[in-house]
């Protein structure tokens, strides 16, 4: 017997499988060759059950969903006030690709853009470089519950073309914020942005975003909880970006998009969301995977500040299926 949850994302899959609007990312040569038709979308509970439809088990590069995991190492590495001397925790209301600072600080204005997720990276680097990487395809890795590894061609077209995110971390060498290993910290960057992923993998490691920090199937322990707080709040007031506030308000959940075409959501204590769909709005944002998360988290009453939402309603849902 199907259960309640499978039919209501079986449901949001077919009401906007013929959504067609958007482009695929292109200014990534690599990335223009994804299949614009794919649609995908997984549901992971903190208590292990997974649901999903569509084109979940294909692969995509996780892109700047990579930046709030990246936060997240670098406050268990660094600690908070050493972190947030390089970046702060603003939104910036700006596209997430600005070549800009905070004026009042001379930090990017968050990690979850670009110029936060450099200054992050820069962090969370090692020496010899592979050494960062490879401890950081690890750690998602035991977030996604089995081996990732990184896209070689994506990786490279991005190295080639990434130029607007060498500028960027030049301003931040200028501004001190960054040191002076800039290649090193771009290469982590876009390392770390050409994981490659499926929408299972974004969904449980969003679900142990949500899980305190335990992989609910695994239940290993991936993340410090100290840290999960900080790194929710600013996905839930910086993670899409100049889309961010209207996020909020209309889906209202901590999330992150990649212009890989991924989306995850964290109901925390929960579930985790994640709708993979390569077409992107003007902003970089999946068309369908706005669509999808905000019909899911209307039906199921998870914005975080529904009026009927008392703690705990995906696990009611759950227990009704
Ligand atoms: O830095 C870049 O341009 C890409 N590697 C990541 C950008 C991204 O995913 C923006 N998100 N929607």
């Amino acid at each position: 017997m199907i259960t309640l949850i499978q039919q209501i994302i079986e449901d949001v899959y077919s009401n906007h499988k013929d959504l067609n609007e958007g482009e695929v990312a292109t200014y990534i040569p690599e990335l223009g060759k994804a299949n614009g038709s794919h649609f995908g979308i997984c549901l992971a509970s903190v208590d292990g059950q997974v649901f999903s439809v569509g084109d979940w088990e294909q692969e995509f590069t996780i892109q700047s969903i990579c930046k709030p995991f990246a936060f997240q190492m670098a406050l268990e590495e660094r600690g908070r006030d050493a972190t947030l001397q390089h970046v702060g925790v603003e939104p910036s209301g700006d596209p997430f690709n600005s070549i800009e600072l905070d004026p009042r600080t001379m930090r990017p204005y968050n990690a979850m853009i670009n110029a936060g997720a450099i200054a992050i990276a820069s962090l969370i680097k090692k020496d010899p470089v592979e050494a960062g990487v490879q401890a950081f395809v690890e750690k998602m890795g035991q977030a996604a519950g089995r081996t990732l590894r990184i896209d070689e061609a994506v990786l490279f077209s991005e190295s080639v073309t990434g130029n607007r995110n060498r500028a960027i971390a030049y301003l931040m060498l200028n501004c001190g914020i960054i040191d002076a290993g800039v290649e090193a910290s771009l290469r982590q960057y876009f390392s770390q942005c050409s994981l490659l992923v499926n929408c299972r993998d974004l969904a449980m490691m969003a679900a142990t975003l949500a899980n305190m920090g335990v992989n609910p199937v695994t239940k290993e322990r991936v993340f410090d909880f100290e840290y999960i707080r900080d790194v929710l709040t600013v996905m839930f007031t910086c993670g899409l970006y100049d889309y961010a506030g209207e996020w909020a308000y209309r889906v209202g959940l901590p999330a992150k998009s990649g212009v890989g075409g991924g989306i995850i959501g964290v109901v925390n204590r929960q579930v985790g969301i994640a709708v993979y769909s390569p077409r992107l709005d003007d902003k970089g944002n999946s068309v369908r995977g706005i669509a999808a998360c905000k019909e899911i988290a209307a039906h199921l009453g998870l914005h975080a500040f529904e009026f009927t939402n008392v703690g705990s309603s995906f696990m009611q849902w759950l227990n009704e299926s």
